[in-house]
């Protein structure tokens, strides 16, 4: 069958990182492909419990099983404002948040309500692949912008606003992926103050923030922003559960509006099940200390393996060192082409993800991503090792 599909979609063939989703399901595969929380870190019990009250309440029953308003529960909204104060974002009303369907309902949302075929889009290089994904989605085109260990680099930047007239500007601030850095401060804040010069819209993008295994924390970028040109997308993907799909856009409520008149057409409203059992999970303070149980996990398995890269991998690469997040990011001085290597990665059981595919213009074909939230530290130290030799054999054949 031959279907004629739209101009934006043809073309599309579904993410790299979605395709090999597929192929990870063996248990044998040491997989370092994917962005899951550990299975350690899934209130399994907590939010069984929220939703059997939910249940247990006649009047809350019938409220989450009926029709919802498009903006979200109001519990949930007012626990989120409150949670945006941690980050440094104040002053908030009702009418600046807006519940999501996962934060990526917020970045296609974002773009639904401000590009139009042809616009211009601003990334860091490299950045998440589902945003790339999706600015295609709506026909535009993003362009990456130089970006180091504290957030952009501001002189492109600002060349790249010049030159080429973005509508708006694309920012993983805090343990990016697919890199694990986090911007600085003044690194923010010039973001916010360009964003404002050139009155452009930025969608700081935070869904890992609170994932923080060392250092210290740093103020959103949308606690620099003095005019409302700034749009914070975060999501409770990694800090409670991927699968109940909640996330959350907070911004100038004209903004707010047009993301709510955007998703009536997308899901009419988030579930009222998942929003009503994330307020719950709120309000009874089970959040903060589930984070907080979370956190010797993950840090646990990001030093497994910045042990094993240390151990194993050839010279020639340099690795990102994150103080939280999912991710590392490696580099190699040599001419490796980790998409090349990836079936013999997988012939010797073990996967990451190509580089080249985070970045706006398919370049970084020397790079990849690993993530290291998901497999058990004796598993990363074994999956290193299968990496790491292969990596060294290439480099010993080629030089
Ligand atoms: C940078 C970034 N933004 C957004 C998302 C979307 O997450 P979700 O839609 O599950 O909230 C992800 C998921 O991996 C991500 O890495």
């Amino acid at each position: 069958m031959s279907f004629t599909f739209s101009d934006a979609l043809a073309p599309m063939n579904g993410s790299a990182t979605r395709n090999i989703f597929k192929l990870l399901g063996r248990p044998e595969i040491i997989s370092f492909a994917g962005g899951m929380p550990a299975r350690d870190c899934l209130p399994v019990k907590e939010i069984a419990q929220c939703c059997a009250e939910i249940f247990a309440d006649p009047a809350e029953a019938i409220r989450c099983l009926q029709y919802g308003a498009t903006e979200g529960v109001p519990e949930l909204r007012e626990e989120i404002i409150k949670l945006a104060g941690d980050v440094g974002i104040t002053g908030l009303g009702h009418e600046n948040v807006q519940i999501l369907s996962g934060g990526s309902q917020g970045l296609d949302l974002l773009l639904k309500a401000f590009v139009n075929p042809g616009d211009i889009v601003l990334v860091e290089d490299p950045t998440f692949l589902g945003f790339l994904s999706t600015v295609r989605s709506y026909s535009a085109r993003a362009l990456g912008v130089r970006t180091g260990d504290g957030g952009f680099d501001l002189e492109d930047l600002e060349a790249k606003i010049k030159k080429y007239r973005p509508k708006l500007i694309y920012a993983i601030t805090t343990f990016s992926n697919p890199t694990g850095r986090t911007h600085s401060a003044a690194n923010r804040k010039a973001q916010a103050e360009l964003a404002s010069k050139y009155k452009l819209i930025l969608i700081e993008d935070d869904p890992y923030g609170r994932l923080r295994y060392e250092g210290t924390p740093v103020p959103a970028l949308k606690s620099f922003d003095q005019t409302g040109q700034v749009v914070y997308v975060s999501s409770f993907s990694k800090t409670i559960s991927p699968g109940i799909r909640a996330g959350f856009a907070l911004g100038h409520e004209d903004i707010i509006r047009k993301l709510n008149i955007g998703k009536q057409g997308t899901d009419l409203h988030s579930s009222n099940l998942t929003m009503m059992a994330v307020a719950r999970y709120l309000q009874k303070g089970y959040f903060y200390p589930h984070i907080e149980k979370s956190i010797p996990v993950y840090r646990g398995r990001k030093n497994a393996m910045m042990e094993a890269l240390g151990r194993y991998m050839p010279g020639e690469f340099r690795f990102t060192n994150p103080e939280g997040g999912l991710f590392i990011w490696g580099e190699a001085d040599a001419k490796i082409d980790t998409q090349e290597l990836f079936s013999e990665a997988m012939a010797r059981n073990a996967a990451y993800i190509q580089g080249s595919v985070f970045f706006a213009n398919g370049m970084g074909a020397n790079t990849l991503r690993l993530n290291f939230s998901n497999e058990s530290p004796e598993r990363i130290d074994a999956g290193i090792r299968v990496l790491g030799d292969l990596f060294k054999e290439t480099i010993a054949a080629r030089y």
